[in-house]
């Protein structure tokens, strides 16, 4: 008989089947075992009962240990306590390699064990449920931003100079010359924008950064759409309706997901509202007035972020950063040239920056300024400042943070558990 998968059984009630998967936990009262079994596309309890089958597979089923991967064949019944709305009546069994003490246990693990095991703890529950989330985002985005007539672009990942600063880039060589390991595909994509209109890449980046918060990774996959003809204001719409469908997406598609997450969906309903919008300088009034000692100039930290989102219920757009802390080339505000036309996105519950956006610089000659005052070098970035001699116009684009997304959207503690095999400060194993 051919195997069907669980997530097919609800249309085959009252029908003997065959499963393939694993047995993710087993017990037994007595006349009667319950083995839950999961194959990847969800979980079933199949049933026992001693009175039913033949001793030898009655035996068979009591000596089942987790992780013992198997072939079943069973009565489909419905069954409206489950989760997949059936069990199966067992009738037969066959394993097909037993498991010998599976490391990870119902008991309680500490978060390296189960991170040095990182290769067997996605086989769990809760981490499924997320893969399967950040599978269901990646598609939502890429449906929405295709929908709204962006073409995809890959951008290089081996790069010879910096996109958002010198301090974190991973160095290693590219033949005789150095090279670095891309921490943003920007640059490359306002040229493909000039190119075809409305791109997106989708793909890894890399920070060598020093930071052991449960906000970052070191490789992150970033979403970039870049956008000719487009002002900062253009963009800020395109952001809202970008995650907006995302969380429409997974509310829809991933009910059974969130369940096993426990995360409260209400909070994520209210994300469909329009977002909320302060400037950074309001945003540095509001941090004053709850007690925090900050000046105008300076970049929030974790705390700052987290104070600010707490403000509101909802996503919210902080605009106009001083030009000064923000990359070189971001345009500055006509009317006031001191703040440049950017936002930073913060997710609601303290799930700090998921967006990083702005205007572009399209002036040559102001373009040609930053690069002195930041000290990049113009046979570098040569041919990007070739973008603002031909055909030069307004464009804006942003960088959505994967990971960070998904970590608020499954409502996780860490970014570590939103990526398969994450790469950390102090981790790269498995
Ligand atoms: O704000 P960032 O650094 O912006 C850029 O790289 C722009 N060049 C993007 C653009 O305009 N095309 O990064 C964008 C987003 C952040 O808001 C955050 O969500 C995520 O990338 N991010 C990280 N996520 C996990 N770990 C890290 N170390 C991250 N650094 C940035
Ligand atoms: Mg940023």
């Amino acid at each position: 008989m051919q195997p069907l998968w669980i997530r097919e059984l609800h249309e085959h009630h009252d029908e003997i089947v065959t499963l393939h998967g694993w047995v993710h936990q087993h017990r037994s009262s007595g006349k009667i075992q319950f083995v839950q079994l999961r194959d990847g596309t969800g979980f079933v309890q199949g049933v026992v009962v001693k009175e039913e089958v033949t001793e030898e597979l009655y035996a068979k089923v009591s000596s089942l240990t987790q992780e013992t991967s198997v072939l079943v064949t069973g009565l489909v019944r419905a069954d409206d306590r489950a989760p997949s709305g059936v069990e199966l009546l067992v009738k037969d069994l066959e394993i097909v390699h037993k498991t010998v003490d599976y490391p990870i246990t119902p008991k309680e693990h500490g978060v390296d064990f189960l991170m040095d095991h990182r290769h067997l703890w996605i086989r769990a529950p809760r981490q499924r449920a997320v893969l399967k989330i950040r599978a269901e985002i990646s598609k939502a985005i890429r449906a929405y931003l295709d929908g709204e007539g962006f073409t995809q672009v890959d951008p290089p990942i081996l790069t010879p100079s910096s996109c958002e600063g010198t301090t974190n880039l991973f160095h290693t060589k590219y033949f005789e010359e150095d090279a670095y390991l891309t921490q943003s595909g920007q640059l490359y994509m306002e040229a493909a924008a000039m190119a075809l209109g409305r791109v997106y890449s989708f793909g890894p980046t890399f920070r060598a950064e020093k930071s052991k918060t449960r906000r970052h990774l070191i490789e992150f996959w970033m979403i970039e759409p870049e956008m000719a003809y487009c002002t900062h204001e253009d963009s800020l719409k395109i952001q809202e309706g970008l995650l907006q469908a995302v969380v429409r997406h997974v509310l829809t598609n991933c009910s059974l997901e969130l369940k096993v997450l426990g995360r409260d969906v209400t909070k994520l309903e209210r994300v469909l509202e329009p977002f909320a919008r302060i400037t950074y300088d309001e945003a540095i009034a509001l941090l004053r007035q709850k007690g925090h000692t900050i000046t105008w100039g300076e970049d929030f930290g974790s705390p700052d972020e987290t104070a600010i989102a707490e403000h509101f219920d909802r996503p919210v757009f902080v605009e106009r950063y001083p030009a000064s802390i923000k990359a070189f080339y971001m345009k500055p505000d006509p009317a006031r040239p001191e703040v440049v036309l950017c936002a930073d996105l913060l997710a609601p519950e303290g799930y700090g920056e998921i967006i990083g956006g702005s205007q572009r610089i399209d002036d040559a000659d102001l373009l040609l300024e930053r690069f002195k005052e930041h000290e990049l070098s113009e046979t570098d970035y040569a041919w990007y400042m070739d973008l603002r001699r031909y055909g030069s116009v307004p464009h804006a684009g942003f960088g959505l943070g994967l990971e960070r997304t998904i970590a608020w959207i499954c409502g996780l503690e860490h970014v570590r558990e939103t990526i398969t095999f994450p790469r950390l400060l102090y981790r790269m194993y498995p």
